[in-house]
């Protein structure tokens, strides 16, 4: 409900205002910003961020008032007569954006941080003042993708790195446990999509069961973390997806058209198919997640036994369980899956844990969980099976 909203409710129905005349739009946009600022519920990187807006919008309008000076002495004894436009912000232009910063409360490190994002990646500082992402973790953000930018310019100059050159460039330590975990998901690796991976999950593949320059098959590759991680650890990458949402992923229903021809020249298949109907919706039409049980079922029995067999490399295969709250019987645990593949000849290779995070569990549904004695599900398997090398 907005303002004007609230106030038909209570009855108010005239307002007092105060109408501006601006001489232009930027000038409009100083004074929204301006306005913006006195905001009381701003953190210090929405303020920064709107400072570092006023400062452009204030440079602009001075740009704009010298030009307007310079036709003025121009067009003197021509009988022309300009005004110039606008109004002078003294003190608060340029360089003495740092000066009004302090004088807002706002730190010359948060400054410093806001203008780096702020050049970096201007989409991402708009979401800072939006709140949609704090400056402390869209600084992070944009400090990370140098990192990954420096890994490519490296690898296009043929400098080639070690994996683990490219993990300590990328900020990746390995954790060298069966059990990975993960806190979120990168934003140099995928786009914001249902079901997204952290990137590190896939680096650390690559890293156990591939060696540079093999091929890597993703069937299933939802926002393209796996090609992603892929560019940047040097392996040929084949993406498909039932509903692709980018160029490099190529349209393949596994359903309808089963293993695409290329599988056989993969050295590791990264599988990270829908859980069931965990992410629901979230998928297109063709999605295996519409399926019934059965079908879901038969569909995975049908992969494992349709691999070709010129395919000699893994299959990582991630997969969470999936409890059916009324129906226990009706739940499919990764038992279920793994199950399906070894009746079929497979054998497994590694058998890791990588639990979900926790922060996708919001605190009231903790809450929920806590106080109708269920169990919240943050547990998922990384299955990497082979078969028999004849
Ligand atoms: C869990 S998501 C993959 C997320 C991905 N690992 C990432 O990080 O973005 C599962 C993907 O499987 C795809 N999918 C579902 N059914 C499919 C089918 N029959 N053939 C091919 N892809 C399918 C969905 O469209 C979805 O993108």
């Amino acid at each position: 409900m907005n303002r004007w909203e609230i106030a038909k409710e209570l009855n108010i129905l005239s307002l007092p205002v105060i109408v501006f005349h601006y001489q232009n739009p930027v000038e409009e946009s100083l004074h929204i910003i301006k306005a913006n600022l006195q905001r009381r519920h701003l953190n210090e990187g929405q303020r920064a961020m709107l400072l570092l807006e006023m400062d452009s919008f204030q440079q602009e309008l001075e740009q704009q008032q010298q030009e307007a000076q310079e036709r003025l002495r121009l067009s003197k004894g021509q009988g022309i007569k300009v005004v110039p436009q606008g109004t002078t912000l003294k003190g608060e232009n340029g360089k003495a954006v740092d000066k009004v910063a302090k004088a807002k409360g706002v730190s010359p490190r948060t400054m410093y941080r806001a203008k780096a994002v702020k050049k970096a990646n201007p989409q991402k500082a708009r979401a800072v003042k939006q709140n949609k992402v704090s400056l402390t973790k869209a600084y992070q953000q944009v400090k990370a993708e140098e990192k990954a930018e420096e890994v490519r310019e490296l690898q296009e100059a043929e400098r080639l790195l070690t994996d683990l050159e490219i993990m300590d460039k990328l900020g990746i330590k390995v954790q060298p446990y069966d059990l990975w975990q993960f806190s979120e998901c990168d934003d140099r690796f995928g786009h914001d999509y249902p079901g997204r991976i952290p990137g590190q999950l896939v680096a650390h593949c690559l890293y156990y069961w591939t060696e540079q320059g093999d091929t890597v098959l993703d069937p299933m590759a939802g926002s393209g973390t796996t090609i992603d991680v892929c560019e940047l650890f040097n392996r040929r990458v084949l993406a498909y997806d039932a509903h692709p949402c980018r160029e490099d992923i190529t349209q393949h229903d596994m359903a309808v058209q089963g293993w695409p021809e290329q599988t056989a020249e993969a050295k590791l298949i990264f599988w990270d198919p829908p859980y069931f109907k965990k992410v629901d919706d979230g998928y297109g039409d063709k999605s295996i997640s519409r399926l019934s049980r059965s079908a879901y079922l038969a569909f995975f029995e049908h992969m494992a036994t349709t691999i070709p067999d010129a395919f000699h490399g893994s299959l990582a295969f991630l997969m969470s369980p999936y409890r059916d709250i009324e129906n226990p019987l009706d739940s499919i645990w990764v038992h279920d899956y793994v199950n399906l593949f070894l009746s079929h000849g497979w054998h497994i290779q590694d058998l890791l844990n990588v639990p979900l995070t926790s922060q996708r569990v919001s605190p009231q549904q903790i809450k929920r969980f806590r106080d109708s004695k269920l169990l919240a599900w943050l547990m998922r398997d990384l299955v990497v099976m082979e078969r028999p090398k004849s």
